[in-house]
């Protein structure tokens, strides 16, 4: 059953009690996660959340050197019909890696490794909370109240989404191009800001992360030419030489940052806020832009003129 964009992000405060795992695990010594785009970017929201073996997320054809039967290896492709996902993931067969996947079928859902099935319908982008919960579950956290929390506080922006529309206005009021910049442990949901405004916004867009941005970002922050043709996005809540950091970058580079307050108390909140928080704002960048924030026909005509 089709289910407009609107409705899809809606669902997120539900994908969030999606309590599905990847079972038991062998021992591993590394993990590589295979992924593009919506679905990638799963993969690299949790690498920033996890430090007990070292995380890589490929976005390519090929599978790192260093891949072998010691390696936790996992493939997430909505369509499960990525070529770059597949390929990897085939590679990663030959090599023996311990393989787990992540798909709502196509040709990974074929190829025989142990699978997560995520429910069809939805756009990749916008089924990020199936895509990411198998690895929060199995390695942040699988207490049900935990995102029981995350679920209700985020089916309150589903319901009121005014702040969202309010800095997509001011965005689309400059006729800017967004530039967002996060900090550990969000600079992966910057980029996810980034993206949700390149595919629903149809937009240019950038992001960036404290404290690295400092020592180059900031320097065209103050030198710039076009700057006004940018609106910069912080995310709100850090503390000590970060907090310092945004404040000073404002202040010397006189660059004025919209602030994005998360909501919650903990890390796994303030994250699925910010997250979705960027799906709204994006969203309704590509209303006022009067453009579908569904559409993707450009990366579909692409991925077919690339199986010719
Ligand atoms: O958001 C999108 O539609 C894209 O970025 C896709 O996620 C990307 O092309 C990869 O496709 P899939 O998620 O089906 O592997």
């Amino acid at each position: 059953m089709y289910m407009n964009f609107e409705d899809q992000l809606k669902d997120f405060s539900s994908q969030v009690l999606f309590n599905a795992n990847f079972g038991k695990l062998s021992p591993f010594k590394n993990i590589i996660i295979s992924g593009m785009g919506g679905s990638g970017i799963a993969g690299s929201i949790f690498s920033e959340l996890y430090d007990k073996a070292p995380v890589q997320v490929v976005s390519d054809y090929e599978l790192p050197a260093y891949a072998d039967r010691d390696t936790l290896f996992v493939g997430i492709s909505y369509s499960g019909n990525t070529e770059e996902t597949v390929s990897v993931t085939r590679e990663a067969m030959k090599r023996k890696c311990q393989i787990r996947l992540v798909t709502s079928g196509g040709e990974l859902s074929e190829l025989g490794p142990e699978t997560v099935l995520v429910p069809k319908g939805f756009q990749p982008r916008a089924a990020l909370g199936y895509l990411i919960k198998p690895f929060l579950n199995s390695f942040i956290t699988s207490d049900p109240k935990v995102y029981e929390r995350i679920s209700s506080m985020m089916s309150e922006m589903e319901t009121d989404n005014s702040m969202e529309k309010a800095t997509a206005d001011k965005i689309y009021g400059k006729n800017s191009i967004p530039y967002v910049l996060g900090y550990p442990p969000f600079r992966w949901v910057a980029y996810r800001w980034k993206t949700q405004f390149n595919e629903n916004s149809k937009l240019l867009a950038f992001s960036s992360y404290f404290p690295e941005l400092d020592h180059n970002d900031a320097i065209p922050f103050k030198h710039t030419y076009g700057k006004d043709k940018f609106s910069f996005i912080v995310f709100g809540g850090s503390t000590g030489q970060i907090e310092k950091r945004v404040r000073f970058t404002s202040e010397i580079t006189s660059t004025e940052f919209i602030t994005v307050e998360p909501k919650g108390e903990t890390i796994l909140e303030k994250m699925f806020y910010l997250i979705h928080a960027g799906d709204y704002t994006s969203y309704h960048l590509g209303k006022l832009r009067k453009i579908d924030p569904e559409d993707v026909s450009v990366i579909t005509e692409l991925k077919e003129k690339l199986k010719s």
